[in-house]
């Protein structure tokens, strides 16, 4: 006779503890232990660590699996039970973890694997072969994808947060869900009372009215700056989408502005020799042309799909020199400058500020970070089984992505959702939007040094989300080259693993809708190919969506300048705005506030949030892993300090790109 001692650890959280019994049955090489009831007489609290002895005939031999599964205490009384993890002494003296995380339901069963990673063809034993195989097998049933709207990545087959597997779900509850409501934030926000008002604004001041309890530091700063060439300029750079601006070296031919147009605001150089020099920059909006506003209240709302030429003068400052709101040039479609009336001029800018909301939101916030992390978080449950090191790796920064997106699907998109009823670029206009927007992703854009170089961003002073953005990069890529160099020795490991490859076959399919023009590379050849891949998978999870996320109230939440639609089309002529025009333009009293609170909602620190490299599960009982996540952790303070005492010299500090305030995964 020998006898196992198991050690059940369950989850310090809310409701973690059950009445319901727990039944545990262990596999090894040579046999498997009778089913045996952990929890007959004694419940199982929350956060408590409880000790059982299995006894067997002979030594099972290497544990392969541990299967776990519930029924409801009495027959009557069931919950469920968040186990964190399990570890077993062996007869042999061993000690073995088995990580375990998530919810089990009753009458589901859960078999959890041993924390040791390893690669499929490193599985030499045939039982732990065919159980690998068939729980893959069983999460490619769990989790299916399904398309969203045509030609755009597909996404989680399922339709509440609560029908999803147990696996991922965490300590997700109902109050988060409650919490995820435009009205929930416009209580909060103490504006309930102004959501149905179809009023214009009386003035701009009178928008003070509504940020004065809902206001920080960003906040103040733009209702003093938001109607500033600086502020407009820097950001391009800086603020909630610092991903379009570009250098420019030829005008396009679409946007004729002359040297006699800007001659004052470049000094008396000429666009060319500025060109030249590389002090010229361009943000165009082209995605947007030809697409339709929009109804709001009724009412149709305009959209429009302008160009911004920016100069970065010898002070540094990125300043707008001129505006075409439209993308065809025409005497109707006037080139707005500085040196216009200052009624001209706000309300050209204003209109970039709402192109901005649409491509910000759509290509830039949902696309690229939410959509795409889901595009990863399901390939990843589908076809990478919990032993394998990269899903270890990734499992932190897959963390509630299924659950944001499908209340986003359901609660902020649908047809009822409050961007539909509230966003000039909502319904129609906004799949289009999303589809041409997932025509032209590339996989350069995806990564930050790829896309700092094409877009000719690499010396600009004071880009701040270009210079934590790179250390962050550099940081996690050396995390991910250490940690996968260590499972895979070579290229060819790479290449016979299968799981991994249809992982990638996966993204490349389901998610780029195999665009070869893409260039995401599969399948993959090199260990380069993949650590690439995987720092921009970890990147756009994390710091990317914290760059784009994260100041969405701070910039938003004044709302001149993040209008989310638009009453009025763009001016045909010059000298016909004046300060009534652009309170008629500006969205209406009750727009404006659903759209703070859609805002404000966003900006939440998601539940049970962890900042980048802080990962609560305890997954690794190996030792080069928990090293190397030691010297990530260390690499990450570092950084935050470094970004904290630069802050402290900025008159509005950049904090989104600190490690601190970046979270491990796309959770709101
Ligand atoms: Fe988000």
């Amino acid at each position: 006779m020998v006898i196992y001692t198991v050690t059940l650890h369950t989850g310090d959280r809310l409701s973690a503890g059950t009445y319901s019994h727990i039944y545990i049955k262990l596999r090894g090489t040579e046999a498997e232990s009778e089913k045996k009831i952990l929890n007959y007489i004694r419940w199982f609290w929350r956060g408590q660590k409880r000790e059982f002895k299995i006894h067997c005939e002979a030594s099972l031999g290497e544990l392969i699996s541990v299967k776990l599964y519930s029924k409801p205490f009495m027959g009557l009384v069931y919950d469920q039970w968040f186990c964190d993890k399990i570890t077993i002494n062996t007869p042999e003296g061993d000690e073995v973890l088995f990580p375990c995380y998530c919810w089990l339901d009753w009458d589901e069963k859960l078999y959890l694997r041993p924390a040791k990673a390893s690669l499929v063809f490193q599985e030499t034993n045939q039982i732990a072969q065919k159980q690998r195989m068939r729980h893959l097998e069983e999460q490619q049933k769990l989790f299916s994808w399904r398309v969203y709207a045509e030609d755009t990545p597909q996404v989680i087959n399922c339709d509440t947060p609560l029908c999803l597997p147990p696996e991922v779900r965490f300590s997700f509850t109902k109050k988060t869900e409650f919490y995820f409501t435009a009205g929930t934030q416009l209580a909060a926000l103490k504006l309930a009372g102004l959501a149905d008002s179809r009023k214009s604004w009386e003035s701009i001041c009178q928008l003070e009215a509504i940020i004065c309890e809902n206001r920080s530091k960003t906040i103040e700063y733009c209702q003093e700056h938001w109607d500033k060439d600086d502020f407009f300029g820097y950001q391009f750079l800086n603020g909630l989408n610092p991903m379009m601006i570009q250098r420019c070296s030829t005008l396009p031919e679409n946007f004729p502005v002359t040297d006699d147009m800007v001659k004052d605001t470049l000094r008396g150089s000429s666009l060319e020799q500025e060109m030249e020099k590389g002090n010229i920059f361009l943000s165009d909006y082209k995605m947007l042309d030809g697409l339709v506003g929009n109804v709001v209240s009724g009412r149709k709302q305009y959209l429009t799909a302008p160009l911004v030429l920016l100069y970065c003068n010898p002070e540094g400052m990125m300043k707008p020199i001129a505006i075409q709101l439209r993308q065809k040039p025409s005497k109707d479609n006037p080139i707005f400058l500085p040196t216009d009336s200052e009624a001209d001029w706000k309300l050209a800018k204003i209109f970039v500020r709402n192109a901005e909301f649409g491509v910000h939101e759509v290509d830039f916030h949902l696309l690229r970070t939410h959509l795409l992390a889901e595009v990863f978080t399901v390939a990843t449950l589908r076809n990478l089984p919990s032993s394998h090191p990269l899903h270890k790796l990734l499992f932190p920064h897959m963390r509630y992505t299924l659950q944001i997106n499908i209340m986003a699907r359901s609660r902020l998109i649908s047809t009822d959702g409050v961007i539909t009823m509230y966003a000039g670029v909502g319904g129609e206009s906004l799949e289009e939007l999303l589809k041409r927007a997932t025509a032209s992703l590339t996989y350069s854009a995806l990564c930050l040094p790829d896309n700092i170089s094409e877009r000719g961003l690499e010396t600009v002073p004071c880009y701040y989300y270009r210079d934590d953005g790179m250390i962050l990069w550099n940081i996690i890529n050396k995390f991910v080259a250490a940690f996968l160099s260590h499972y895979y020795q070579h290229d060819e490991d790479v290449q016979k693993d299968t799981e991994l490859q249809r992982w990638i076959s996966e993204i490349f399919t389901n998610g780029f809708l195999e665009r070869h023009s893409s260039g995401i590379p599969s399948p993959f050849q090199t260990l380069k190919e993949l650590i690439k891949f995987v720092t921009m998978v970890i990147f756009t999870a994390s710091a990317q969506h914290a760059a784009v996320n994260s100041g969405q109230y701070d910039f938003g939440g004044w709302m001149p300048n993040y209008p989310t639609a638009l009453r009025k089309p763009p001016p045909k002529k010059k000298g016909q705005t004046d300060e009534r025009t652009i309170l008629e333009t500006l969205p209406d009293v009750g727009t404006t506030v659903n759209g703070m609170a859609v805002l404000k909602l966003l900006s939440n620190d998601s539940a049970d949030h962890y900042p980048l490299g802080k990962f609560p599960e305890n997954l690794y009982d190996e030792e080069v892993p928990c090293k190397l996540i030691e010297e990530f952790q260390k690499d990450l303070e570092e950084l935050s300090d470094l970004i904290e005492k630069r802050n402290k010299k900025l008159e509005l500090p950049y904090t989104y790109l600190s490690p601190k305030n970046v979270d491990n995964s796309v959770a709101i």
